[in-house]
């Protein structure tokens, strides 16, 4: 037994395992019931200093403004990047620009304090290195966890993983490794050290926060990701809004409210972060319950105040046709962004062995049912463990049983005089990638050029500037 760990720091749950005989998941007692794998990656403040996982998540119903949830959608953001903002009504704990920090970073706030996300996230990973740790004891090894193989997702930009990394290090993890989340899961499936035939496996992983999706190689010991692509902002959670929308407009309708959201706007701010806090929890466990049922309710403890304060109590059914009528244009954005992964890959997409599904929304009927229809039903295989097999594939790399083979995780640029964006290196490529190219410079004399690097996210459609540099020559050119 060994002392480092394999992580699955995730925006709603978060998984550690190790590589003993067998792969073992950790439990833990205050973990998720029914079997206390998952530490869901919530903090909060209580009274008697910070809490995770499962208590915190329930402090959500009764302090939502002290209670961080999906933090991984923040990491390594700025406050004004727009998709942060688009963020700002659907988190009800505070998020603002950093009072100290560059202009553009962010902060979230617990219990009137200031944190970074990268504060929040070293709280999540003590608490799992702390269930591993007695995990680990309760087996009779003794050594103590310092290092951690964690994942992050396939698409995330350097500054993602950079934070990652620095949250790692707070939680008291050296030299932590970062693993990507579709590589975690192929190796979860596809290990098998002996093995010279190579498949290809799609990845297509659908979470809480994320999907990402990408193209895996796999042989024996050497796994090699060649085509990738992602939505970080396209998981459970975003199901879960879908959810309440359909919840406000069947109670608008039933109730003939002319404008439910004036009327949530206008309840006294106690009660209203309350009843958004139950709601969620309620439409949550509905969603969940609609995959093995065909109905379900949901009934917010708190309910919602009428304009003279009266309670409207909310008792919502939602069929699962309702649902999947619903859901449907997300779960065909995931195939579109598999689709992507393929196109980038080079490969054709009958070369593909298998479409390996996890993460917890993979575990919905219409989302099964899609892929397949996509894919070809023979091809698509359903992860046993969907929630556990990022971290699975975490420890066996933690166990060095695999070689290191890194892909770059996105395409490079750089900016030209008469291009916007010039690509110099390109995803997929192995690292480390050395590359030349030509230019002219710009004008006569010219003894200094100023680079631009861009990062761009196809998927999004948004280009990100990762940074700039000046270049003095050893004489003015002409
Ligand atoms: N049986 C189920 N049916 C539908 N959804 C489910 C089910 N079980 C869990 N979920 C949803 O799956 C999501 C959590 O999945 P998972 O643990 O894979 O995400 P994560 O790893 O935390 O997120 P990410 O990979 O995006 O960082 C939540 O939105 C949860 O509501
Ligand atoms: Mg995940």
């Amino acid at each position: 037994m060994g002392n480092i760990v394999g992580i699955d720091l995730g925006t709603t749950n978060s998984v550690a395992a190790f590589k003993f005989a067998d792969v073992e998941v950790v439990t833990a007692d205050d973990n998720q019931a029914p079997d206390r794998k998952l530490t869901r990656s919530v903090v909060a403040t209580t009274p008697n200093g910070i809490i995770v996982g499962e208590t915190a998540y329930n402090q959500l119903k009764a302090d939502p403004e002290n209670t961080i949830i999906s933090i991984k959608r923040l990491i390594g953001r700025g406050f004004s990047d727009p998709v942060v903002q688009a963020q700002l009504a659907r988190l009800h704990y505070k998020i603002t620009q950093s009072i100290e920090g560059t202009d553009n970073s962010l902060s979230v706030w617990l219990g009137g304090k200031e944190y970074a996300p990268e504060d929040i996230s070293a709280e999540i990973l003590k608490k799992v290195v702390q269930n591993a740790q007695l995990y680990q004891s309760q087996k009779g090894q003794k050594s103590t966890i310092d290092r951690a193989v964690i994942t992050v997702p396939a698409y995330f930009s350097d500054k993602q993983r950079y934070s990652t990394q620095a949250a790692a290090k707070r939680a008291g993890l050296s030299e932590p490794e970062l693993l990507p989340e579709p590589t975690a899961a192929a190796i979860s499936y596809g290990f098998k050290p002996n093995a010279d035939d190579v498949k290809t496996i799609l990845v297509y992983d659908f979470g809480g926060g994320t999907f990402d999706s990408a193209l895996i190689t796999a042989a024996g010991t050497q796994f090699i990701e060649s085509g990738k692509a992602g939505d970080l902002w396209l998981g459970g959670d975003d199901i879960d809004d879908r959810i309440i929308e359909l919840v406000k407009q069947q109670v608008a309708a039933e109730e003939d409210l002319e404008d439910i959201d004036g009327l949530i706007a206008q309840m006294p701010h106690y009660q209203k972060v309350r009843f958004l806090g139950d709601l969620k929890m309620a439409v949550e466990k509905a969603k969940i319950d609609l995959s093995s049922s065909l109905s379900a309710k949901i009934i917010p403890a708190t309910p919602l105040l009428d304009d003279l304060g009266m309670a409207i109590p909310i008792d919502v059914t939602v069929t699962r046709a309702q649902f999947e009528a619903m859901i449907l244009p997300l779960v065909e954005r995931t195939i579109s962004i598999c689709q992507e992964a393929i196109k980038y890959s080079d490969y054709p997409a009958d070369a593909i062995d298998t479409i390996l599904m996890v993460g917890g929304s993979s575990q919905i009927p219409i989302v099964q049912e899609r892929v397949k229809a996509a894919f070809g039903a023979d091809k698509v295989v359903v992860h046993p463990r969907p929630m556990y097999a990022v971290a699975e594939g975490a420890a066996i790399v933690a166990a060095g049983l695999t070689e290191k083979v890194g892909t770059v995780s996105r395409d490079y640029f750089i900016e030209l005089a008469d291009r916007s964006h010039y690509k110099i290196i390109q995803q997929g490529d192995i690292l480390p990638v050395s590359n030349s190219y030509t230019f002219k410079t710009e004008a006569d004399g010219q003894s200094l050029i100023h680079f631009k690097f861009f990062n761009t996210d196809l998927v999004n459609q948004q280009n990100e500037k990762i940074g700039e540099m000046w270049l003095a020559l050893d004489r003015p050119y002409p």
